[in-house]
């Protein structure tokens, strides 16, 4: 067993990872800022928040990376004045490149989440998507966001793993491994070469994801912070097996041999089968079984 590493060198990994990330983040989880992104990102929002999420003057995301929510948010309007931090200047540099891309203005501020620079009381709505579970100390950074927001502002994070979810993740993984040389046979693909030269330094990838959540432990940590009206809900479940599935198989085939039709299939799955879960499963099973958390809370007025 390695031994744990310390906070501060977790910090430092997710830092470096996240800085060698950046130039391809976009590109390797599918990151949009078109119509398919503006769709899912506010229909996260609206599933956190209701359907008439309300507009929300001055905001802060956590663990911004490279824009994916507060950019699509800007451009549906739901923000007003955005501001974004993270702790890699490499993903603020990579948001800012596409803010300007996209005519957007958006304030952009390395901090690590458990220490802000920023002042009391200063946002209406501090929100994160996939962020929480690489943060060691999750009170402080609770205690910082509570800080941060107005009285009677919202917090919203959103694409937390389940630990669950996670463990049950790893049969549609386990499976495409298996399969993964009768598929590329089928597609006519040759297996991807062992050294992906886009690909972080590999050995930093067990270390900068933290935790995964039983939502009990997101509930308490947000009520301990002082916030009421917490509330934590599952999102994805038959979406996110067929989505590992298939991009276990890609993983494994070089990749400009896999077909078009291939990844529209995957696409087009992917898309039915998030609406098949949030019309029949997600208010049916419990949070725990689902891959995906989202906590929504709000601060005293
Ligand atoms: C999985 S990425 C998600 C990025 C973006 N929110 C998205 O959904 O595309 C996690 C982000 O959290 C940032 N991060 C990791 N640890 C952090 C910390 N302690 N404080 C602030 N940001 C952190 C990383 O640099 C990275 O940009």
């Amino acid at each position: 067993m390695p031994p744990a590493l310390s906070a501060e060198e977790i910090r430092l990994a997710n830092t470096r990872y996240h800085d060698v990330a950046a130039c391809h983040y976009d590109a390797k989880w599918g990151i949009d800022f078109g119509d398919l992104g503006l769709d899912q990102v506010t229909a996260k929002v609206r599933k956190a928040l209701g359907r008439a999420p309300g507009h929300y003057p001055r905001s802060l995301e956590i663990g911004s990376g490279t824009g994916y929510f507060t950019l699509n948010l800007l451009r549906a309007g739901l923000v007003g004045e955005a501001t974004c931090s993270d702790i890699s200047p490499g993903m603020l540099d990579a948001l800012q490149a596409n803010a300007r891309r996209l005519g957007l203005t958006v304030y952009t501020e390395p901090a690590n989440a458990e220490r802000l620079p920023f002042a009391d009381n200063s946002f209406d709505l501090v929100l994160g998507h996939a962020v929480l579970h690489h943060i060691p100390d999750l009170e402080r950074a609770f205690g910082e966001f509570e800080r941060v927001l107005a009285p009677g502002g919202t917090v919203l994070f959103a694409g937390e793993p389940s630990r669950y979810g996670d463990r049950l993740a790893n049969v549609p993984k386990r499976f495409a491994t298996a399969v993964a040389p009768l598929w590329r046979r089928a597609i006519g693909a040759n297996p991807a070469d062992g050294m992906d030269a886009s690909a972080p330094d590999a050995a930093l990838e067990a270390v900068v994801d933290v935790h995964a959540f039983a939502p009990a432990e997101l509930l308490r940590a947000a009520r301990r912070a002082g916030f009421e009206q917490v509330h934590v809900r599952g999102e994805e479940l038959l979406a996110n097996w067929f989505g590992w599935t298939n991009r276990t198989l890609e993983a494994t085939a070089a990749p400009e041999q896999v077909p078009w039709a291939w990844r529209l299939y995957a696409y087009r799955g992917y898309l039915l089968l998030q609406e098949l879960d949030r019309r029949l499963l997600e208010s049916r099973l419990p949070a725990a079984v689902f891959y995906n958390l989202m906590l929504t809370a709000r601060k005293p007025a």
